[in-house]
């Protein structure tokens, strides 16, 4: 029996290429663990009509942890034309299989950290060292969307909500709604796990990201159930901002910021600019953590183009891999794996392009796993 069993889900695109380079790391860490593999990606959805089968959902359930490549998305039109023939016309739609699996198992925590690796020529400023926790299952992710609008729902708006006036007289086609559903018990537990998080790690300052002075009733809710959560936290400063104008902020002072903790869009948001700060999607990682099970990921997507190359960065799956390694309470291991990736960058001989060198995935990954 091993001790770890790790669900193993390339999905497409540049996505194999990167999870290759994460078991040229893993293997070389001895971890004493299996890595089942999982169909997933645009493949299964256009041959069986289901980018997440549930044989890999069964796998899921049984398993400690999950390391996910990228997949390609297209939007619901475009990926009903490439449904295989005999499944076209029969009502499927494509959902993003990484926002099903986050639902589905209730990976309420998203948690990047975005962390500028002294040397890395594509940092913004060095000593950036920011945390954002992005709420993973609700707000505009629901799924809860109309296109056509019905005639009942437009009809309940009308009577419920004087501003729908002015979209009640349009035909039902020519407009469109989708949720933002934000529940109090989701927004507290996001807020609560980055303050657990500033706690454990002695971190000075928590930032919730919204824009209740618009958004009332769903960021509002989110900003009072930061606010109740903060009184538990008393030696950790609350501080909350608009998103527009943490974009801005962000920019300007980034030594101002410490952890954020946003709704699931602006939080979707935040992080990419955050992971841009550090080195762009090369450096982004991510971690979607539920109690039960965890998905560990690089934040870039399948890059098409690029697939099957072996021409991308995989710093950004690496440090999704150690993200996992401590999530599994395999601490020795994750810092050494750390200080290896904080090595590779501060020498700077392998780059690859995105860092300004021609060095493939695989090197990379090789360079890394030479220094453990
Ligand atoms: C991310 C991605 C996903 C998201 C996409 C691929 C559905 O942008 O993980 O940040 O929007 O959450
Ligand atoms: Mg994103």
């Amino acid at each position: 029996m091993v001790k770890y069993r790790i669900a193993w889900l390339p999905g497409d695109g540049v996505g194999v290429d990167v999870l290759e380079a994460a078991k040229i790391v893993l293997d070389r860490l001895a971890l004493d663990a299996e890595y089942p593999h999982g169909d997933i990606g645009w493949e299964f959805w256009c041959a069986e009509g289901d980018a997440l089968p549930s044989r890999t959902v069964d796998l899921l359930n049984n398993v400690d942890a999950a390391l996910f490549g990228a997949i390609t998305s297209k939007p619901v039109k475009a990926a009903a034309a490439e449904l295989a023939p005999a499944l076209r016309d029969k009502g499927l739609t494509y959902r993003s299989p990484i926002v099903r699996m986050r639902q589905m198992f209730d990976l309420y925590i998203c948690l990047r950290p975005c962390t500028a690796y002294p040397g890395n020529p594509l940092n913004f400023r060095e000593g950036i060292n920011l945390v954002v926790f992005r709420e993973n299952t609700e707000d505009l992710y629901s799924g809860v969307e109309f296109a056509p609008v019905p005639r009942e729902l437009a009809d309940t708006l009308r009577r419920l909500a004087k501003p729908f006036g002015p979209f009640a007289t349009l035909p039902l086609d020519q407009y469109a709604i989708s949720c933002k559903i934000n529940t109090r018990a989701g927004s507290e537990r996001i807020v609560r796990a980055a303050f657990e998080f500033a706690r454990k790690f002695k971190r000075r300052k928590v930032t919730v990201v919204h824009k209740a002075n618009v958004v009332r009733a769903t960021d509002g809710l989110f900003l009072e159930a930061a606010k109740a959560v903060a009184r538990d936290y008393p030696e950790i400063q609350l501080d909350d901002a608009n998103i527009d104008a943490m974009t801005m902020w962000l920019l300007k002072n980034p030594f101002n910021y410490d952890i954020l903790v946003a709704p699931n869009l602006y939080g979707d948001i935040i992080s990419d600019l955050c992971a841009q700060m550090v080195g762009g999607l090369g450096f982004g990682c991510s971690g979607n953590i539920g109690e039960k099970l965890a998905v560990f990921e690089p934040t870039h997507g399948s890059a098409p183009k690029y697939a099957g190359q072996f021409k991308v960065n995989p710093i950004a799956t690496i440090l999704a891999v150690k993200m996992m390694l401590d999530w599994l309470g395999e601490a020795d291991r994750a810092a050494t794996l750390d200080g290896a990736v904080a090595e590779v960058i501060r020498e700077g001989r392998i780059r690859t392009y995105d860092m300004g060198g021609s060095h493939t995935t695989l090197e990379m990954g090789q360079a890394i796993a030479a220094k453990l």
